[in-house]
């Protein structure tokens, strides 16, 4: 069946959180120079990211997603990324040696920069201006000229997202990732109650490598070590710039999202009918979903039907993000009713969305034990229904922030000030970001040894 789509689609639909620019010519200039420019993502890559996710949903792999809330221009460095990148690889060593299965790392990274926000406008001091939406649609601080939305801003995102891809692909195979230098990836961690659980584990897999090394396990094997798949996601919300970065794949046809390997849809933009889903599920790229608690039954049907009509296995990854005490609630009737389709999903759980709260030092924060307690129920609720928890969700940074209260090193309400960074949402600073993905490989290895009780 050929589907009829095209990639402007989406502009007869009706559209929420994207900003209307007052200059239209400014906006086609813009659009009609990311057209020319090159995709930062070719095909092959976005195919083999969905095989990958596709055993994710078997659970013979693990999704690690994980990165900023939103990236922004002036905290764009080489220090940011790599300490990102660096934090991700430890996660994911955790996670391997809990799931005994690959982790499949997706960076919130290399293009998320778009925000949607609870409400259009801000008002502060008697002023309303329109909120900030993320640095490549317009700016944080609060006066009109910088909330205006600029098409401009555009051009500098594609060119921070091309040099970040940039890094971490270099970082991705350049050696930095061997898996040989899993100690040197301890710094940071010193003072760290949690440094220790890493260390004994780097020392177990520097054991195993002298092992392999001496038993004259092949170079060649030894070399895929030194290397690792690292692939970029983004939520899709400025469509203008989703499209022009749209490109058709010479040697398929097939159309693919060039902003990144895979895109998601926000809990707040998942309308059915809407401009988002229409125009993501005409590209190939492996997309996910938030499902927060007003998703019924009903709309995931119809969106399991649009976004993945020849319901293939890692094309559609569900991210739900309940909130702590609501999963059991939400989520087994989205179960029953994938399972009721017979739908091929990966199940990811976002921890980070349903947990936001004001601290009484006026921050917005997350309690990192509503963080840790969402992951629990997840598990849970995957384990009473039978089905396979494929991944995780998360905000975090590799720099030591204060954003998110409690964890081993506890932050408190009153810490919160002393390094708060994000523009947007808090993120897990990297000791926290450590902590979650050993309860992810408990959780993960407890799952195995039921599942070999069974058997
Ligand atoms: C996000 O992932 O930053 C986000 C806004 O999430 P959600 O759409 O689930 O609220
Ligand atoms: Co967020």
């Amino acid at each position: 069946m050929t589907r009829v789509w095209n990639k402007s689609d989406w502009r007869t639909k009706p559209r929420v959180q994207m900003p209307e620019y007052p200059d239209q010519d400014a906006l086609s200039a813009v659009e009609a120079r990311l057209a020319k420019y090159p995709p930062l993502v070719f095909a092959g890559e976005s195919r083999r990211l969905r095989s990958e996710l596709a055993k994710a949903a078997r659970g013979e792999a693990f999704l690690l997603q994980g990165g900023d809330c939103a990236e922004s221009f002036g905290e764009f460095s080489a220090d940011s990324i790599r300490e990102t990148f660096k934090v991700m690889l430890q996660m994911a060593i955790v996670l391997t040696y809990g799931a005994k299965v690959p982790v499949v790392k997706v960076g919130r990274m290399a293009g998320q920069f778009a925000k949607p926000r609870s409400a259009p406008t801000e008002i502060k001091d008697g002023v309303e201006l329109p909120s900030y939406r993320g640095d490549i649609i317009n700016e944080l601080d609060f006066t009109s000229q910088a909330r205006n939305p600029d098409p401009d801003k555009m051009l500098r995102a594609y060119t921070q997202a091309a040099a970040s891809l940039n890094l971490l692909r270099a970082f991705s195979t350049g050696g930095f990732a061997d898996i040989h230098h899993v100690h040197s990836w301890t710094t940071g961690f010193a003072e760290a109650d949690k440094a220790e659980r890493y260390r004994a584990l780097s020392d177990r897999i520097s054991d195993a490598l002298h092992f392999m090394t001496a038993a004259g396990i092949s170079s060649e094997r030894v070399q895929t070590m030194s290397m690792v798949d690292f692939y970029t996601s983004h939520e899709a919300l400025l469509l203008e710039y989703e499209e022009a970065l749209t490109r058709v794949d010479s040697t398929t046809g097939q159309t693919i999202a060039g902003s990144g390997h895979m895109l998601w849809i926000g809990d707040r933009t998942r309308q059915p009918d809407g401009a988002h889903v229409e125009f993501c599920r005409g590209v190939i790229n492996p997309i996910g979903m938030k499902c927060g608690p007003s998703m019924t039954s009903e709309d995931l049907k119809v969106l399991m039907a649009k976004l993945n009509p020849e319901n293939e296995a890692g094309r559609l990854t569900l991210i739900a993000r309940f909130g702590a005490g609501k999963v059991a609630e939400h989520l087994p009737r989205l179960i029953e009713t994938v399972k009721s389709e017979g739908a091929n999903v990966v199940w990811s759980c976002d921890p980070m969305h349903g947990n936001t709260i004001k601290s009484a030092t006026g921050y917005k924060t997350r309690p990192f034990d509503l963080v840790l307690a969402e992951v629990r129920e997840f598990f849970a609720t995957h384990r009473d229904q039978g089905t396979i928890p494929g991944g995780v969700h998360f905000e975090m940074t590799g720099q030591d922030v204060t954003e998110c209260t409690g964890g081993v090193r506890a932050v408190t309400e009153e810490d919160l000030s002393d390094r708060y960074h994000t523009a947007c949402d808090p993120r897990l600073n990297a000791s926290q970001s450590l902590e979650l993905a050993f309860l992810v490989a408990e959780e993960l290895s407890n799952r195995r040894a039921e599942a070999r009780a069974v058997s």
